[in-house]
């Protein structure tokens, strides 16, 4: 088998650059001197070896920083390693970071002849393939905007498409999957399985651990930075999971939540931990959709939007009275919103066994525009051990549209009163008792 990956020994840098702490005339010294800055070097990745033969799909995980996208970087060519020796056989198709060589500015189209051409393709190349590009990315009617109107999930599309047009012989893929609606990740995963059967080579990222164990023939595990564990998947994500349950095991992220909805996520580090999961196993969250008022499957809506989380479950023995908790968290600011269980709620659940699904349901989304996670956990009554618990592992989107408002997080139901001078009796009355 030919081997399409080398790396020996690479190791990647950066530079952090700090604003120096000092005196008035040293910075007026440093500023004319154009020295304000203390540098620091971080080294993002440390000695990683390790090859990949054609026709493997190999999976990557490790918690947020331990260098997964700074890898893939470093496959794509995007970054050159500062030590080691890196070897990359064939054309390459980076489904990397959202948006990565996307011109905000360009159309759709014009980014597509964009792409193509950092590709390696020339423009009647990719004037072949622009049909069957545009069409699988769905967006023929906005083909002809800019990007930067594009939303996260278009751009996705679009990347995606392209990707798996140019018909590279290695596919990098950096968790990018977990946008867009769920139709469209299963046509992707559908694509990424195609393209596996075509004997291509895939590098996949991602912290779906049902995703590598589907896809992957083996599994690198990244730990700050270097190269720990690689080889089976099963195995490699069984180290994972023992890396993430202990409790320091990153500087300064530490997570947890106390008792479904009521507590609150605690973290006491700068980096918030994505795709945490934790518990004793007896109740499985299985899976969790988003519904929309036809209660289709969907991971957008409007503010105002009615709303349906269903969590399906799996239960391995009978257990009584279990309390289904959740949380939804701003993606952007990492805030809580709010905590609910079905305990608050005067739900009791006398006992559940086998397979179902519980639903939470809003009427109206009071949510404004943005990225949402979703943390879904399973207790028992007291709250005292946690089945399940599902942290950050589940997104939806709230796209513009469904209210005027913008600022802050959400739009509560209220409304204007205005009293002029002259009407004393309508200045009389109280708004929030109109009979008085
Ligand atoms: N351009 C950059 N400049 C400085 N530090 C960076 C840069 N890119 C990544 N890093 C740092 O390198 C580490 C690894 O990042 P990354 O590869 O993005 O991790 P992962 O994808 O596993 O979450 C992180 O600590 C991150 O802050
Ligand atoms: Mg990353």
């Amino acid at each position: 088998m030919s081997q399409l990956i080398s790396l020996k020994g690479v190791s990647k840098k950066f530079i952090l650059r700090h604003h120096k702490v000092s005196r008035l005339k040293e910075q007026i010294i440093d500023f004319l001197r154009g020295t304000r800055y203390i540098s620091e070097e971080f080294w993002a990745l440390k000695d990683i070896t390790f090859t990949v033969d054609r026709g493997e799909t190999v999976g990557i995980i490790g918690e947020n920083g331990s260098g997964k996208s700074t890898l893939l970087q470093l496959l794509a060519g995007i970054l050159v390693p500062d030590q080691g020796k890196l070897e990359v056989k064939g054309k390459v198709a980076p489904l990397i970071e959202l948006g990565a060589g996307f011109n905000p500015e360009l159309t759709g189209r014009e980014n597509i002849y964009l792409n193509g051409s950092i590709l390696g393709f020339k423009r009647k190349e990719i004037h072949h393939k622009l049909k069957d590009i545009i069409a699988f990315s769905g967006l023929q009617r906005f083909i002809d905007q800019p990007v930067k109107n594009y939303s996260s999930g278009m751009y996705m599309r679009l990347a995606f498409s392209i990707s798996i047009h140019v018909d590279p012989d290695i596919l990098l893929v950096d968790e990018i999957l977990a946008v867009g609606d769920l139709p469209f990740q299963q046509e992707c995963f559908k694509r990424i399985q195609d393209f596996k059967n075509k004997g291509k080579t895939i590098i996949l990222v991602s912290h779906d651990l049902n995703t590598l164990s589907t896809f992957c023939d083996r599994t690198l595990l990244l730990h700050k930075g270097e190269l720990i564990a690689q080889g089976n998947t099963r195995e490699v994500i069984a180290r994972y999971v023992e890396i993430l349950g202990k409790p320091d095991n990153s500087e300064g992220v530490k997570q947890s939540i106390s008792l479904p909805g009521s507590g609150e996520i605690q973290r006491d580090g700068p980096s918030p931990q994505e795709g945490k999961r934790w518990g004793s196993g007896e109740i499985e969250i299985t899976r969790v959709t988003f519904l929309d008022k036809e209660r289709k499957e969907t991971c957008q809506f409007k503010t105002h939007d009615p709303f349906i989380a269903r969590i399906h479950y799996v239960a391995h023995q009978r257990i009584k009275k279990p309390v289904f908790g959740l949380a939804l968290i701003s993606e952007k600011d990492n805030i809580q919103i709010n905590g609910p269980n079905t305990r608050f709620d005067n739900r009791v659940i006398e006992y559940l066994e086998d397979r179902g699904y519980v639903e939470y349901i809003i009427d109206r989304l009071p949510l404004l525009p943005g990225d949402y996670w979703l943390l879904v956990s399973v207790w028992d009554y007291e709250c005292q051990q946690v089945f399940d618990a599902q942290d950050r592992m589940h997104k939806f989107k709230v796209i513009p549209g469904g209210t005027p408002e913008r600022y802050g997080l959400i739009s509560i139901p209220a409304r204007w009163e205005y009293y002029g001078d002259q009407d004393s009796e309508a200045r009389n009355r109280n708004p929030l008792n109109p009979e008085s």
